[in-house]
């Protein structure tokens, strides 16, 4: 078993998990951040997407051993209000308000990973930010076009 602090929301978690449990499994049964959702388990549809350390990774592909002691996680929950995530989301749901949402936690972390890189609305980097993300229902032209509004 592999025993790390977390650090969300400003706040410390002492969090146990056999070390080749991934960091999804981490984030939603550990740090109770049930948004952060299961897609593919492969790394290719960006549903699992957090921030460690500031860094966007997709969850499902980074097992627990290899995350740092004292490492902050940042997930949907912490990220969906910030503006750039508000206006994607916003944007998202005006083309496809039916669908099932379940990759709109991964696309409110890309906007605010985008942003804060001062990379929102620049095509080359969400191009290469959704090499490894996908809306299930729609594609990834749905994701691109919100992310680009
Ligand atoms: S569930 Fe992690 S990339 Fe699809
Ligand atoms: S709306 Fe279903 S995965 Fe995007």
């Amino acid at each position: 078993m592999v025993t790390r602090t977390l650090v969300r929301g400003g706040q410390s978690h002492v969090v146990t998990f056999d070390g080749d449990t991934t960091l999804l499994d981490v984030v939603r049964k550990g740090l109770r951040a049930r948004a952060t959702a299961r897609g593919c388990s492969n790394g290719l549809c960006g549903t699992c997407r957090v921030l460690v350390d500031g860094v966007l990774v997709n969850a499902c592909t980074v097992m627990w051993s290899d995350v740092r002691d004292g490492a902050t996680i940042e997930t949907a929950e912490d990220l969906d209000r910030e503006p750039a995530a508000r206006r994607v989301l916003a944007a998202f749901e005006r083309e496809r308000p039916t669908r099932c949402r379940l990759c709109v936690a991964g696309l409110a972390t890309t906007a605010v990973d985008l942003a804060r890189r001062g990379l929102a609305r620049d095509a080359d980097a969400i191009d290469e930010t959704l090499a490894t993300a996908a809306c299930m229902c729609t594609g990834r032209g749905s994701l691109r076009r919100a992310l680009l509004k």
